[in-house]
């Protein structure tokens, strides 16, 4: 099982773009994997073609995509035209890489199945995970939906933000930030240096008459 701050498995993969050893392909990125059931079902389809479109959204933010998939290479590569296709996208190149897990080792040791879906031989299909990697290879996010319920990338990218925005300033997004809105200043610093470090500070009144929600505009 591999813990928020762990170091992400350096694990090697056959994928669309040949054999990778996942450090290595990262370089200095940050990175996201997600997985998916199978090659040619429909929500899968669906989540593909969406990151294929928001894909220039994560170059903008040095995040590299790797999906991934419990089939062949050869199917993968055969489902990329469908997704195109089914997200409106020309051009002859898919923009990013798709593991083939054939036999779910990868999905096991990355404790990626959902018991409640089986393929045709009884075995349990991958569920819908990601992992948001940083440049350290440290993992910073981890979440698994049900194969039944297709993932928001809108989030995903909503995520991203809020993690490199946060390791540049002392700062925290509350509930549902977007880039821009407000945000919180993290109770690690003290009250004595905060004036100075967030000049425009605005400290929140409570009946508490504690003032641990001090606001301040996106640095
Ligand atoms: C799908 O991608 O549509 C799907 C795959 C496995 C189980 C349920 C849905």
């Amino acid at each position: 099982m591999v813990n928020l701050g762990d170091i992400f498995p350096n694990f090697s993969a056959k994928t669309t773009i040949g054999d990778i050893q996942f450090h290595d392909w990262l370089q200095d990125s940050w990175g996201i994997l997600f997985s998916h059931p199978a090659d040619f079902t429909p929500v899968c389809t669906t989540e593909l073609a969406r990151v294929v479109n928001l894909y220039p959204e994560f170059v903008k933010r040095n995040v590299k995509v790797i999906a991934l998939s419990c089939d062949s290479v050869e199917n993968h590569k055969k489902w990329c035209d469908d997704i195109k296709v089914y997200g409106g996208c020309s051009g002859d190149s898919f923009p990013y890489p798709i593991i083939a897990d054939e036999d779910r080792e990868l999905a096991t040791t990355l404790q990626m199945l959902d018991p409640d879906e089986k393929d045709a031989d009884g075995i349990p299909v991958t569920a819908r995970a990601v992992f948001i990697v940083d440049p350290n290879k440290k993992m910073r996010l981890s979440i698994l939906y049900p194969a039944t319920t297709g993932r928001n990338f809108d989030e995903i990218l909503r995520v991203v933000d809020s993690l490199q925005l946060c390791d540049k300033h002392k700062v925290a997004t509350p509930v549902d930030w977007k880039p821009g809105d407000d945000v919180m200043v993290q109770p690690s610093v003290p009250d004595s240096e905060v004036k100075a470090a967030f000049p425009c500070l605005m400290v929140v009144a409570l009946p508490s008459g504690k003032g641990y929600i001090r606001k301040t505009p996106q640095p």
